[in-house]
């Protein structure tokens, strides 16, 4: 019989030995304990639809058993060797990854996190172009070392007091609120042809690589048009800038293709991923055209990247997502979810915007006059982890409703939470 300490308990200690930056959703927090595909459970046997997958983690869902028996099989045989000895699953999985990532992107290095992930791509794009100049997105988030800090445009998670100098951030391309009060398409992409003017006038003409991510995750789920790419790299290549494509939460699957670039038909430079790659297990990589990658030639050992186990998780979440057929899924799924999304809009005056691909889809909560409605988006997630959906928030004024469950989600589970935030939006007060 497990021995459950309770919400009280875990509250009390994390006061007393977290560093107080590790925060948490809910007014009322559950402890959770258990997790089974798309649902997760409290310490009283409750259920939760999770709809945030850990945000973007979980696509192949929680404790996927053929995924957790690889994992167990693993760490019984050989857990740890460091790359400075031969094993077999770390060359297996970047020989796999070499063949879904698009265009040439060929070789990789692995690590344990998307912020290790991010900065090593920097680290690869400066060895690369001789220049440490870079060009980020604002509201985009690419990490939590002193670089992808100083590359993120959002300031709640810009804590670095001291950042990165030679870093310039370029309007993203926000329609619901466009930086050039214009509208798509008579603005012929304002905010890509924006990144020119920066060029030259606010860079010294050499920049090694831009940061996006394909669609903004923590910037409140920021879907640029689907020309918008295309416009960025022709800017790009012109000036020889390489374009590093953030997949960290948008990738493997989540967006109804492998890859959220996909869906905007271009190629990145090099590629840094995460999250979903290990469903759960801490890991992170970097993927770059062969020319690029050659550069790096220089001793650089991650202790655990591409371990055996992380290694053999991947491989089997990579064989779930293709025999599952899980980028079809989500789209045919977050098609359903956001339609049904844009109906409560048109009931619910709150929702201000849906936007979004695949099952990577945000409702903006707003007032008249799209004025954040940033009290009620807790009341709602309060309610709605209550009636049993685990729904996430993000943005720069948290105010989106961020819907990423796990790709195994079904048309059921979709219909339920729906019919549930109808009702907990009709009960709001605003
Ligand atoms: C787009 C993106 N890049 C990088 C990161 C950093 O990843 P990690 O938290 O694994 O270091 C995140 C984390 O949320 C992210 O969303």
């Amino acid at each position: 019989m497990n021995h459950y300490i309770g919400s009280e308990e875990i509250l009390r200690k994390k006061r007393e030995y977290l560093i107080p930056c590790v925060y948490h959703f809910y007014n009322e927090p559950m402890q959770l304990v258990r997790g089974e595909m798309q649902y997760l459970y409290d310490n009283t046997g409750k259920q939760y639809l999770d709809c945030f997958a850990g945000v973007s983690v979980v696509n192949c869902g929680h404790c996927n058993p053929e995924i957790t028996t690889v994992i167990c099989e693993q760490v019984n045989t050989l857990q740890h060797t460091c790359a400075i000895y031969l094993t077999q699953n770390i060359v297996n999985l970047a020989e796999q990854l070499a063949q879904i990532t698009p265009g040439k992107l060929q070789k990789t290095f692995f690590c344990s996190s998307g912020s290790e992930a991010t900065e090593g791509a920097a680290l690869l794009a400066s060895l690369y172009t001789g220049s440490s100049e870079f060009i980020s997105l604002r509201q985009g988030l690419h990490g939590r070392t002193k670089l992808g800090m100083s590359l993120t445009g959002l300031s709640m998670w810009r804590t670095d007091q001291t950042p990165v100098g030679g870093i310039n951030f370029a309007p993203n391309a926000y329609c619901y609120r466009c930086p050039f009060d214009k509208r798509y398409p008579e603005c012929d992409l304002a905010c890509a042809n924006e990144i020119e003017t920066i060029i030259k006038t606010a860079t010294s003409g050499k920049v090694a690589a831009m940061f996006a991510e394909p669609i903004q995750g923590n910037g409140g789920i920021i879907t640029p048009p689907l020309n918008y790419f295309k416009r960025v790299k022709e800017i790009l290549d012109a000036y020889g800038i390489l374009l590093i494509v953030d997949e960290v939460q948008t990738g493997f699957g989540r967006t109804g293709k492998m890859f959220a670039i996909e869906h905007y038909g271009v190629e990145p430079d090099i590629m840094a991923m995460a999250k979903a790659l290990g469903n759960g297990t801490p890991v992170g990589a970097f993927t770059a055209r062969a020319e690029i990658a050659d550069i790096y030639t220089r001793p650089g050992a991650s202790t655990l990247g591409g371990n055996p186990v992380t290694s053999a998780a991947c491989l089997a979440t990579l064989k779930y997502i293709t025999t599952n057929n899980l980028p079809a899924r989500a789209e045919e799924l977050g098609k359903l979810f956001k339609d049904g999304l844009l109906s409560l809009q048109q009931k619910h005056t709150i929702i201000g915007d849906v936007r979004g691909l695949g099952l990577m889809l945000g409702a903006e909560l707003v007032h008249s006059d799209k004025i954040p409605a940033i009290t009620e988006i807790d009341i709602i997630i309060e309610k709605m982890k209550d009636r049993g959906f685990l729904v996430g928030k993000n943005g720069p004024n948290r105010n989106v409703l961020a819907f990423q469950p796990p790709l195994v989600i079904t048309a059921n589970d979709i219909n339920n939470l729906l019919t549930n935030l109808d009702d907990v939006l009709g009960s709001v007060k605003f």
